[in-house]
């Protein structure tokens, strides 16, 4: 019997997890149907109770609603998503339980896809929102040298920073003079046409600046290939994010280079 998935967010319409998911899917011989859940604002928990009494098997969770997914789960949630207070994947095949596979989906894309060895490495990561959160704790397990959470409101830097043992928390100002191996947006700026206003020098030849926002060409991107540095946008994370949920949900590991190339050309 086809199994039943879906992303929920506000918006959702322009997700690709679909897409993603049923390519996942043909490519792994799995009969499942993966659709997209537009829910109302203050209307997540409805939503997601709905889907699962309707014989739902698991959801991707989108913005808005992860942290409220995280909370809609109770203790069932794994270690990362605890870390990160949120939930972007929510699996119902025995008790509802949470998972967040932002963190790890980043970590494969930039060594994985990108084949940037991260031990050793100095990184930067700007922003200190949801995004940021959702992928520190995987960053520190990598065995970087150093993680340096910038934002633009420092004291939101400051308590992130306490969240994660082995950041350390900075201002955009501070940065000026410091050198770093990777830079990585994790701001919502790029959505609004704009980037962090970061020190001159800091972007440069030999860093790696990647943006999280995917499918668009964000200013803190064309600033660093003008800058000499390799730019990369979030696509990679998005499907690799796909790709270990999918694996939680399957206990299949789709091969995700195929897809990851198609989503690229399309
Ligand atoms: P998300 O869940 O996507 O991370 P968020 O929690 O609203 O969204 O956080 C947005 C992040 O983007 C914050 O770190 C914000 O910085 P502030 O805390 O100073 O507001 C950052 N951000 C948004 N627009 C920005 C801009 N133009 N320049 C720098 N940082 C920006």
């Amino acid at each position: 019997m086809t199994e039943r998935y879906a992303v929920i967010g506000h918006p959702v319409a322009h997700s690709k997890s679909p897409w993603i998911h049923a390519e996942f899917a043909r490519a792994c011989g799995q009969d499942i149907e993966y659709t997209r859940i537009e829910a109302p604002e203050d209307g997540f928990a409805a939503a997601a109770d709905a889907f699962r009494a309707a014989g739902g098997k698991g959801l991707n969770v989108t913005l808005p609603f992860k942290e409220e997914a995280f909370r809609y789960c109770g203790a069932r949630v794994s270690a990362r998503a605890r870390a990160a207070g949120a939930a972007n994947t929510l699996d119902f095949m025995e008790a509802c339980s949470g998972d967040n596979t932002d963190g790890v989906g980043l970590v494969r894309d930039l060594a994985g896809n990108l084949g940037f060895a991260l031990k050793g490495r100095r990184v930067l990561l700007i922003g200190a929102g949801g995004a940021a959160r959702g992928v520190a704790g995987a960053l520190l397990e990598t065995g970087i040298a150093l993680l340096v959470i910038a934002n633009r409101t420092a004291s939101k830097a400051a308590a992130l920073a306490e969240r994660f043992p082995g950041s350390r928390a900075s201002g955009f100002a501070a940065l000026d003079g410091e050198a770093f191996d990777l830079a990585i947006n994790a701001t919502s700026a790029g959505l609004a046409g704009e980037a962090p206003e970061l020190p001159r020098g800091l972007l440069r030849k030999d860093l790696l600046a990647y943006d999280m926002v995917y499918g668009k060409d964000t200013p803190f991107l064309a600033a660093a290939r003008a800058a000499g540095a390799r730019a990369c946008d979030g696509t990679g994370m998005l499907v690799e994010q796909a790709a270990e949920s999918f694996h939680l949900w399957r206990g299949v590991r789709p091969d995700t280079a195929p897809v990851l190339a198609r989503l690229r050309g399309r």
